[in-house]
């Protein structure tokens, strides 16, 4: 049995094969083929902190593969109330075939994992958002941008961030990250990311200069610079990230045609500049609907790891 818990943990086939099966399933799903890869199968979605995307994306992904989805918001169950996780792990999991969890905590995260009888997906947590990472790769795929891939991402060093590490370092293309000074990323990440590319070829350059991070790139993304749980920061997020707005002046120095990436929420004139998000709207929105077609295929890919 895999979990999903981090790219960390996958091989660049592993990841390959899973976006190859996203381009089948979400194929079957456009010509109106409704596979039921996963029939009777449930999926229980615990949520810990607030979503749109992931949300939707589950429960309409495991309903369109022939199962069902129970949304279960911590705040409804025992959990919530101090209920430990490693007990609601081993009362969930016997009940349900898959587990989907947005929670603060990777450490507790794959604590819930250890006790599971059956495979946990990360829905996000304040280290990684691996899922996330599947559908940009699926957005980059389907643009054929995967030569000379170069993806420049500016921004706070966070989740997004730390999972574009692993993402880069597994299958080996260029990734520059340019963070304000005292936003940088997860050292041990990154060194585990460092570690990864000297076997896939992946050039990994961290600085504070958001222009030397975006020249020349294929790819620019960005996150917002308060993560959910850091509402309390964003007076002094906003003055510290002075000068790390992906607008046109900084986009003008990535390639021509150079693709703009946002995970979702965007907030406009922070991160992004209204035109730079407006001019991409079609990539970006495509890169969140890949978020349905990824994750089912990432829960296809976990329920045949099961069954073998
Ligand atoms: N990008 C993303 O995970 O969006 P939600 O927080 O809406 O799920
Ligand atoms: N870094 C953001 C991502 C939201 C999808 C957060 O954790 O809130």
């Amino acid at each position: 049995m895999r979990h999903f818990l981090t790219l960390r943990d996958f091989t660049k086939e592993e990841i390959l094969e899973i976006i190859d099966l996203a381009v089948i399933i979400k194929k079957e799903i456009k010509a109106n083929v409704f596979k039921k890869y996963m029939p009777n199968k449930t999926l229980g979605m615990i949520f810990e902190k607030s979503s749109t995307r992931t949300r939707v994306s589950f429960e309409v992904g495991i309903y369109q593969l022939g199962g069902i989805g129970l949304f279960l918001s911590s705040n409804d169950i025992q959990l919530g109330r101090g209920e430990p996780i490693k007990d609601t792990s081993r009362v969930i999991s016997r009940m349900v075939d898959m587990i989907m969890i947005r929670n603060d905590s990777q450490k507790e995260l794959e604590e819930f994992a250890s006790y599971s009888k059956v495979p946990i997906i990360n829905g996000l947590t304040n280290k990684f958002h691996p899922v996330q990472l599947m559908a940009d790769y699926l957005t980059i795929v389907e643009h054929n941008k995967t030569e000379n891939l170069k993806v420049a991402y500016v921004g706070d060093g966070n989740n997004m961030t730390h999972s574009w590490l692993m993402l880069a370092s597994k299958l080996g293309f260029d990734l520059s990250i340019a963070t304000p000074i005292g936003y940088e990323v997860d050292q041990d990440i990154l060194a585990s990311a460092l570690e990864f590319a000297k076997k896939s070829g992946s050039k990994i350059i961290v600085t504070n200069d958001p222009k030397r991070a975006v020249d020349g790139a294929t790819v620019v993304t960005t996150d917002t610079w308060v993560s959910m749980g850091q509402e309390d920061e964003k007076e002094t997020r906003i003055k510290d990230f002075n000068g790390f707005i992906v607008d046109k002046k900084l986009m003008s120095l990535a390639s021509k045609d150079a693709m703009f990436l946002h995970c979702l929420p965007a907030y406009r004139d922070y991160e992004v500049s209204e035109e730079i998000f407006e001019e991409h709207s079609e990539t970006i929105f495509s890169e969140a609907e890949n978020r349905l077609h990824a994750q089912k295929a990432i829960m296809v890919w976990l329920d045949s790891k099961r069954d073998c």
